[in-house]
């Protein structure tokens, strides 16, 4: 197989890295794309380092066997624990959500006031205020685990008073504070997105990451020459559990039908 034809790979630890799959898909139509959702084992955000890295891992290595020429780490909870690990390890370069999106944040804070939100071990990694201290120590950030949103948003409670009141909860603080710009640092999370504009105010700008993420993997394949052009894309998914669960809820993250999505076994893997 002639490189461009190689696939990408995009993982999560479930549905939510389907937003970032779709940003891609726009502005790369013609590439082949494999999507695992360890859905198995999701929410990612509220277990440890460790077994982040370790999942990460399992995840990275079943990719690897789809000979992927690049990997996306669709998922902040992972990339803030896994993605110094994965850039070392992994034999194909590696793009996460990270810094794409910081960079963005960042050229909005012009009062120098921003707020991560995120799920718990996203926050708890401190990886997010670390970075933007590194690039300007003036910017006041103010991080915001917000653990019930990702099971309001896989029990497809996107616009229910149940999900208004918990975001109102999470977010009411925030009011207060001239908050610039904040980062949806979940890939989940866009799919309330008009929930948290409501909690957060209206003056605050909402950075999501995943079309600057697409912008990155552009570069990348344009620098190396491996950009496949002018031919019908192949669009894979793989889930740990369940896949007509994922199915079901898929369109809403992705914007269209996934027609098909097949079990992936990664379990025991090293
Ligand atoms: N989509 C994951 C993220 O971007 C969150 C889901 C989880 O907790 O596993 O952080």
């Amino acid at each position: 197989m002639k490189p461009e034809d190689l696939p990408i790979g995009l993982f999560d630890s479930g549905v939510g890295g389907l937003t970032v799959m779709r940003e891609v898909a726009r502005l790369l139509p013609n590439e082949n794309l494999v999507y695992l959702g360890d859905t198995a084992r999701v929410p990612y955000g509220t277990r440890s380092g460790e077994a982040i890295r370790k999942y990460t891992w399992e995840a990275t290595t079943f990719l690897l066997k789809e000979q992927i020429k690049l990997l996306i780490v669709a998922c902040h909870t992972a990339c803030s624990h896994s993605l110094e690990m994965l850039q070392e390890k992994c034999p194909v370069p590696v793009i996460g959500v990270v810094r794409s999106g910081l960079e963005t944040l960042i050229l909005h804070a012009r009062g120098r006031r921003v707020a991560i939100l995120g799920t718990p071990s996203t926050i708890g990694s401190g990886l997010y205020q670390k970075i933007i201290h590194q690039h300007d120590p003036q910017i006041q950030v103010f991080p915001v685990a917000c653990p019930l949103f990702v099971p309001l948003i896989e029990e497809r409670l996107f616009d229910h008073p149940a999900t208004q009141l918990i975001a109102d909860h999470y977010l009411h603080a925030l009011r207060d504070q001239h908050i610039d710009a904040a980062l949806l640092a979940c890939t989940h999370y866009p799919l309330i997105r008009p929930i948290i504009q409501q909690a957060i105010g209206p003056k605050v700008i909402l950075i999501e990451p995943a079309a600057a993420v697409a912008q990155e993997t552009l570069q990348h394949l344009s620098l190396s020459n491996t950009l496949r052009q002018n031919k019908q894309p192949h669009l894979r998914f793989y889930v740990t559990d369940d896949p007509e669960k994922f199915r079901l809820i898929a369109r809403h993250f992705f914007g269209s039908e996934v027609k098909k999505v097949h079990t992936a076994n990664l379990f025991g893997e090293d």
